[in-house]
């Protein structure tokens, strides 16, 4: 536990959580109705935050359903996503525990090798499968294992588009056939990746399609947020002017963990009263900071993909990357160039491209790179 009440790394618990409280709502209603749910947006609104906030809620509210998390962004194939499950499970139900006693008796059948988290002391399994059959048939039994596990469980994946970027072409059949016909997990699937969650689950082609009711997160709602800010604030002994909230919620454009970044620098100035100039200076100072590795980027970057986002964060969001405006005001080149140098920062995850009322908006994904840009150029 910290005494800085902005949290910005992972979850720490109710009483440092913003409002949420309809999608909590709706996400613990179909999990513990027996549906399946699947949560997108952009990186860093704050979904893990939700997942985990989801699942302590049902911990509370239902002491007879388990719950599970597991993050897998890290894995990078079938036999990672094995070991990161196992190891979540382990984490969870520990050995003493009668589930957890069997879970392990499961594991070492299959003879893994473990080391542990230096700082969690948490076993971590390595298993070395002679076939992929073997990672199948393990990830099979683990699904197996938990379903009969004698409680009904909420089993939240994050970050599970990564699933798609395996060399196992087959992950993703392979875990809806393995999931459909279980009797005792709800899932919540969450991830960044707008255009892959979507196509995993409303693509007709697709083994996950029709299977979860999906939810867009959206940013937090401006007033709820500046009351939850004020109110962190009043509790550290802090006040903070009206005129520097609003500058904040503005210069992070309420993307979460922007602004929970600058409260939480606004709030260790150890500053008893927050004024405008605090904070604007709080928020020159992380640019400052960001200086060097956004100069680094600059180096590794085409010139026209650099002008491309220069362009965005000057007009913080454009739809109409191809007209002629933009182009020349940005020495973008010509609409071909624009297309391909959006397209190629959208993979590399520099600009964020989102669908709206047909047409797609596009920004400088990082808000603090975006600032940068904008107060730079
Ligand atoms: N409702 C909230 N109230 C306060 N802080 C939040 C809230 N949601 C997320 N955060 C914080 O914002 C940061 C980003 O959230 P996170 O859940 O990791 O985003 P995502 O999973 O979408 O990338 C984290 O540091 C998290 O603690
Ligand atoms: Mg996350």
């Amino acid at each position: 536990m910290t005494d800085n009440p902005f949290i910005i790394k992972g979850y720490a618990g109710k009483a440092y959580f913003c409002d949420r409280k309809e999608e909590t709502h709706k996400l613990v209603t179909r999990a513990v109705g027996g549906s399946d749910s699947a949560v997108i947006s952009p990186r860093r609104l704050g979904k893990s935050g939700l997942v985990r906030h989801v699942l302590l809620t049902i911990d509370e509210e239902y002491p007879g359903i388990e719950t599970l998390y597991t993050d897998i962004y890290a894995t990078s194939s079938l036999g990672d996503l094995v070991e990161n499950l196992s190891s979540s499970i382990l984490a969870k139900f520990p050995e003493k525990t009668r589930f957890g006693k069997r879970f392990m008796d499961f594991m070492k059948s299959i003879r893994p090798y473990m080391t542990f988290d230096p700082l969690s002391g948490i076993p971590q399994f390595h298993l070395d499968f002679a076939t992929p059959m073997q990672k199948e048939a393990t990830l099979k039994s683990i699904f197996d294992l938990l379903d009969d596990a004698g409680t009904p469980l909420v089993f939240a994946i994050d970050e599970f588009q990564q699933i798609t970027e395996y060399p196992e072409k087959n992950v993703e059949a392979l875990l809806r056939t393995y999931t459909q016909n279980l009797h005792n997990i709800r899932f919540i699937f969450s991830g960044s990746k707008r255009r892959l969650m979507t196509a995993m689950f409303n693509n007709a082609t697709r083994p996950f399609y029709a299977s979860v009711e999906s939810m867009s997160l959206d940013k937090l709602d401006r007033k709820v947020y500046s009351e939850f800010i004020l109110s962190m604030f009043r509790k550290g002994d802090r006040t903070m002017e009206v005129d520097a909230l609003d500058f904040v919620l503005d210069w992070t454009r309420i993307h979460t963990y922007y602004t929970q970044r600058v409260c939480h620098n606004l709030f260790d100035t150890g500053e008893k009263h927050l004024t405008l100039d605090i904070a604007k200076k709080v928020c020159q100072d992380i640019l400052d900071g960001e200086n060097y590795n956004y100069l680094q980027l600059r180096e590794i970057l085409p010139l026209q993909q650099w002008r491309f986002l220069i362009g965005l964060a000057k007009e913080e969001k454009v739809t109409q990357i191809t007209a002629n405006s933009f182009i020349s005001k940005y020495k973008i080149g010509s609409a071909a160039t624009s297309r391909r140098a959006a397209e190629s920062l959208e993979e590399k995850e520099l600009i964020l491209k989102t669908p709206s009322l047909g047409e797609t908006v596009y920004e400088v994904y990082d808000v603090f790179f975006s600032r940068w840009l904008e107060q730079t150029y």
